[in-house]
């Protein structure tokens, strides 16, 4: 089965196509806010600017023509309104046009879906690492449990805001941890709550820090103290679970600081730990075409009276969202 993936749930507008699980393209456009950080009205105007663009060109890549789509996947959340909606007007209009099954598809079940296949784990402890969200999950019966998460921001929101604060060029997580190469460590505070993390005393005191210490040697701290905390109640999960394998995936498992630490942890533990390639971490359209293609197996389409955006669709509400479908 061919499948069309839409991603839409912030900055970037993707469109990939899969044909089972094998990728057959990828396009990616992320929109880069020019300096003024990312508003989202100027997010989705950019999606709708690029969206027959991307669509063109992920089309060509994989040598198809809109007839021989079999269904149409979209992301449906979590994510920014605007942007989203933008995507999900998109997908069904190209499922009505083209008269598509269409299916959506939670984001961060798509990350680590496409991460399993790709690292050829089954039924890993999934480690969710992105800008929004910092969650370890497990798979049972078909369905993901949260078993921690971060009580406030995500990771990679640590590190964006962060880099706002000391007025980096680009305030983005890319930026800290170039800009943390060669520094030196320095204690900052540390908060994990049995299998959660807290981060937001963290950030404030590395605000207060770079006032006193190099922005080198606090933004290497900041990072190294986040890391440790992620994997410390990983480790936990671990252990708690007996999973002998884990995954790590999103758009903050490209660190390769911290794909490190996890390898060396899950090295000295027995536990085989894998990560896809950088693309399928960023946010894109193959993962969710791929994931949709296991959805509609398991669920069949939706109606396109279903097909709204959800932007505070957590992964354990998937069961509810397919049992309304
Ligand atoms: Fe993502």
């Amino acid at each position: 089965m061919i499948t069309l993936g839409v991603e839409c749930t912030a900055h970037t507008l993707s469109i990939g196509i899969s044909k089972g699980s094998s990728i057959l393209s990828n396009v990616i456009d992320t929109y880069s806010g020019g300096g003024e950080g990312l508003i989202p009205r100027k997010m989705a105007d950019h999606h709708a600017a690029v969206f027959p663009v991307v669509l063109r060109e992920s089309l060509k890549k994989a040598g198809l023509s809109m007839d021989e789509i079999d269904l149409i996947a979209f992301s449906q959340g979590p994510g920014i309104g605007a942007p989203l909606s933008v995507g999900v007007s998109g997908a069904k209009y190209l499922a009505i046009k083209y008269q598509k099954p269409i299916i959506g598809v939670n984001h961060g079940y798509a990350h680590a879906k496409i991460s399993e296949s790709f690292c050829k784990l089954k039924n890993p402890l999934v480690l969710y690492l992105s800008g929004g969200n910092s969650q370890i999950l497990i798979e049972e019966s078909g369905y993901y449990k949260v078993l921690g998460e971060t009580l406030d921001s995500g990771i990679g929101n640590l590190f964006d805001s962060f880099g706002r604060a000391i007025k980096l060029e680009h305030a983005h997580g890319s930026a800290v941890a170039a800009l943390a190469q060669g520094g030196n460590y320095i204690e900052l505070p540390y908060s994990v709550k049995g299998m959660n993390l807290v981060f937001s005393g963290l950030l404030t005191a590395a605000i207060k820090a770079s006032h006193t210490h190099s922005k080198k040697d606090v933004a290497f701290s900041l990072m190294e103290t986040a890391f440790a905390m992620t994997a410390e109640v990983t480790e936990r999960a671990l252990f708690l679970t007996k999973k002998k394998s884990l995954v790590v995936c999103g758009g903050v498992a490209q660190n390769k600081r911290l794909q490190e630490m996890l390898a060396k942890m899950c090295n000295e533990d027995g536990v085989r730990f894998g990560v896809a390639p950088d693309q399928y971490n960023r946010d894109n359209g193959a993962m969710i075409a791929y994931a949709g293609w296991l959805l509609y197996k398991r669920y069949g389409s939706m109606n396109i009276k279903s097909c709204f955006s959800i932007t505070n669709y957590r992964i354990d509400r998937m069961k509810d969202v397919f049992s309304k479908k």
